[in-house]
């Protein structure tokens, strides 16, 4: 039985009822002047997120990787999982951030990168030198399948590393292969050897004991692999990666009993949670995966083009596999895709592309997850991947395609200064385009920016039980590209409306009950469109409208 929070008791759970921020700390603030964002910056940021009159109003934020790294994946390649990476800062500075967050009532989540580690960590150094000792068993080793016509060793069955090439790597000192999902320098742990368990589970309470609200799963589908290690079934796909079935190297039958194990760490300490990065597969199996206080992203919805029809199936088929009983996440961008802003925003105003999004990233059931500079409209910088530093970027070619994702990693404007209030320095990656007017200082002194637009309907949000934790059906209207849903609870409802379209036009909603919605906030400007007895809206190209009942208590 889950025990029961305080929270939960007064209506207010922060995990299903609170919105998630994505901080990627290499990208949020520079306090040092080397470039790189720092733990400090987020620090000094922090009334940026909660706790101020001006504030945007999360409730948590999510930390891309903290920890030691070589730094080949950008962080996730750790190398030591106990202490905070010295290019971030120190450990008082970890320990401050946390203690500013919680005065400001922001919960911090860190990211738990377990299905491998770096190369340079101390468990593979012991592990590639020897098949003894009590690290040998930690990695994922196997024999050759044999040797080819030169001599050489064959791997030991067709895995290939979703970032290019084989998934097997040799190792000449214990003549055997070991396996890696992604860099040959990320070699994949051994979730079966007792050891890794247990000092995976002793490195969660550390960070639990020093105020750690959560972590962030990375792949957690892929913990576990085959013991057998056999071959996984061909498939037609356009990459190697999608011309294979991945049932022998992730989702294993095992896997919901270690996800217990490590949750059953997690709910040690009351009101913390987890949210496992779902790594290739869609709605359904995140949803089976899913647990009270224990959410999983898929990218069903993240994936969908912009229109009615397509983002509409997305939300249909999450509402079928979630039901009424599991709650689902709302993930737009995050820092391996491109920002939706930019995806989703080609030939259209990025303002009115971002005033829309949001209108359906925070009125979805779910709890919604932001990214950094998604709240500015910040959209996407192109960067050839000749001079990437995405570590897949560099080998792109003709067999191997992948899209950069620094595109999706440009340091945070804070202001139209110099160095964009990011840095005194040289930023590590270049600014976004249009820094010099779209940053916070310009947005905050501007009601009419994305900026503001996020704040009043975060507000709204979590004023409204409806947005926040109540059930969703589709309403349904014969008007190509609009795209409407209810949301209610027993004692609130709210109706959301929206024209994904590029015309302005008018829309006949078939709402049953009795009519009754006030608009509360629209996209575009201070009097949204109201709706006629007969279910008549008028809505302007890329226009939204949240309406709540007129027979419920009135907004703010
Ligand atoms: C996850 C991370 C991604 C990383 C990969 C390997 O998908 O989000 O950034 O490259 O795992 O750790």
């Amino acid at each position: 039985m889950q025990r029961k929070e305080p929270e939960a008791a007064s209506g207010w759970a922060p995990w299903k009822t609170g919105v998630v921020y994505q901080v990627y700390p290499r990208s949020f603030a520079d306090t040092s002047g080397d470039g790189l964002g720092d733990l400090e910056g987020i620090t000094r940021h922090l009334d940026h997120l909660a706790g101020s009159p001006d504030s945007l109003g999360v409730d948590a934020i999510w930390l891309s990787p903290i920890n030691p790294s070589p730094g080949l994946d950008l962080g996730y390649d750790i190398s030591d999982y106990a202490s905070v990476d010295p290019q971030f800062g120190t450990e008082g500075d970890f320990d401050r951030l946390v203690a500013e967050a919680h005065r400001r009532g922001i919960k911090v989540i860190l990211d738990l990168v377990v299905n491998h580690t770096s190369d340079a960590h101390a468990w593979f150094v012991a592990s590639r030198s020897s098949r003894t000792g009590p690290y040998a068993d930690r990695y994922l080793w196997s024999d050759p399948a044999g040797t080819d016509r030169a001599g050489g060793p064959v791997p030991p069955n067709n895995w290939v590393s979703f970032f290019g090439g084989s998934a097997w790597e040799w190792e000449p000192v214990r003549g055997q292969f070991y396996e890696h999902t992604f860099l040959a320098q990320q070699p994949d742990l051994n979730w079966r050897d007792p050891g890794t368990r247990a000092d995976v589970k002793a490195m969660m309470r550390h960070w639990l004991a020093r105020g750690v609200d959560g972590f962030r799963m990375d792949v957690f589908n892929a913990f576990l692999k085959d013991p057998q290690r056999r071959s996984n079934p061909i498939r037609r796909g356009r990459s190697a990666w999608t011309r294979q079935l991945h049932v022998h190297d992730k989702d294993q039958p095992d896997l919901p009993a270690l996800l217990a194990e490590l949750r059953a760490v997690v709910d040690e300490a009351p009101g913390r949670m987890t949210v496992g990065e779902l790594f290739d597969g869609h709605a359904s199996r995140a949803a089976r995966l899913s647990a009270e206080r224990h959410l999983v992203f898929d990218f069903e919805l993240l994936q969908a083009g912009w229109s009615a029809a397509a983002i509409g199936r997305a939300l249909d088929r999450r509402e079928a596999a979630y039901g009424p009983d599991r709650w689902p996440t709302v993930v737009l961008s995050n820092h391996d895709q491109p920002r939706h802003v930019s995806r989703w925003g080609a030939g259209r105003d990025l303002d009115e592309i971002a005033r829309a999004s949001a209108l359906l990233l925070l009125t979805m059931r779910g709890t919604p997850f932001l990214y950094y500079g998604e709240e500015l409209g910040v959209p996407g910088v192109v960067i050839p991947n000749d001079v990437a530093i995405d570590p897949p970027a560099r080998h792109s070619g003709p067999g191997f395609r992948w899209w950069n994702r620094d595109q999706a990693r440009a340091p945070m404007p804070w202001t139209g200064e110099p160095g964009a209030g990011f840095t005194t320095g040289h930023p590590w990656l270049p600014l976004p385009p249009d820094w010099r007017t779209r940053n916070v200082a310009a947005q905050r002194a501007d009601p009419s920016s994305v900026l503001a637009f996020y704040r009043a309907l975060l507000a709204l949000r979590r004023a409204r039980p409806a947005l926040h934790s109540g059930g969703l059906a589709r309403v349904s209207t014969s008007t190509p590209g609009v795209l409407a849903f209810r949301r209610w609870t027993i004692n609130d409802r709210a109706l959301v409306v929206l024209n994904l379209g590029r015309r302005d036009l008018a829309a006949i909603l078939r709402l049953e009950g009795p009519a009754g919605w006030r608009p509360a906030l629209g996209t575009h400007g201070s009097n949204p469109p109201g709706i006629a007895r007969n279910g008549r809206i008028s809505l302007r190209a890329l226009e939204g409208v949240v309406l709540v009942g007129t027979d419920v208590p009135p907004v703010r």
